[in-house]
């Protein structure tokens, strides 16, 4: 078991299907996560199931609000943050030449535009340590494109390469910034695939079976944890042999 114990992480997207197993993971190593999401009734079932989590419910796509409420994470950390998970994340499927304008900028402005806001805040806090690790989640698409979800592939991209800049901008001051990017994850959308597509799917990936959402949370485990160190830039697959880089 991995120890992240006295460590204090800010995860958002907890209350989806793998902000859910990262927290799982997360809290039970140790660590002190301070929760957030959009939904307040899924945040408050995760605040009574975990004794003594900071939950903060906050819609990524207010902008002008992201300073505050990074402040306001940091106020709750009294001062030290240690690590931040960028998980939360959106799809808006269509293909693009039926997509629309504002499915194109929501899915970019939530999933890539929020995440950069987000990080250039925290990092400014971390600075003050000189010590930090930054953890985006990103996707299997990002790498190799996908039918009807250029705008979700584009926004997964930007956050592997603006992931790479980010490490090497700020390596020298001992803040590491690394992405994990899951392939096919079982979840209430993979449940309802029919029995051909699925076995189609699987055919696709070497292990010939879909990940969990606990196998995402293991590698942010370990890339929050002390034996992640000397890594920063990288990108962890968890994807089964999907897709290798
Ligand atoms: N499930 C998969 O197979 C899969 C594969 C590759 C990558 N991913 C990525 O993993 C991450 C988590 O995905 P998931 O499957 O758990 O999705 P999910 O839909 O179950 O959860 C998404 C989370 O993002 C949060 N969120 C959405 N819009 C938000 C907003 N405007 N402000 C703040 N929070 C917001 C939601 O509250 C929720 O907690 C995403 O970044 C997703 O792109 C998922």
């Amino acid at each position: 078991m991995i120890n992240l114990k006295n460590l204090n992480i800010i995860l958002t997207g907890a209350t989806g299907v793998i902000g859910n197993s990262i927290l799982d993971k997360l809290t039970s190593a140790g660590s002190n996560v301070l929760a957030t999401g959009t939904n307040e009734q899924k945040l408050k079932i995760i605040k009574d199931k975990y004794k003594d989590l900071n939950v903060l419910k906050f819609d990524v796509t207010n902008h002008d609000k992201i300073e505050k409420f990074v402040e306001d994470c940091n106020k709750i950390f009294l001062g030290k943050i240690d690590v931040l998970i960028n998980n939360a994340g959106i799809t808006q499927d269509n293909l693009s030449i039926r997509m629309k304008d504002e499915e194109w900028k929501k899915v970019i402005d939530i999933n890539l535009t929020s995440t950069f806001l987000i990080t250039k805040n925290v990092i400014k806090k971390m600075l003050k340590s000189k010590n930090g690790k930054i953890i985006n989640v990103t996707s299997i698409v990002g790498h190799t494109g996908n039918i009807g979800q250029a705008n979700y592939s584009a926004s997964k991209a930007g956050i592997i390469a603006m992931s790479k800049s980010l490490a090497l901008e700020y390596g020298k001051k001992n803040i590491t910034v690394n992405c994990v990017s899951p392939g096919f994850i079982v979840s209430d959308m993979t449940a309802k695939i029919s029995d051909e597509h699925t076995n189609l799917m699987k055919s696709r990936i070497s292990l010939n079976k879909f990940g969990s959402p606990e196998d995402v949370a293991n590698s942010i485990a370990f890339l929050s944890s002390n034996l992640s160190n000397y890594i920063t830039g990288e990108t962890i697959h968890v994807n089964g042999g999907m897709y290798f880089s």
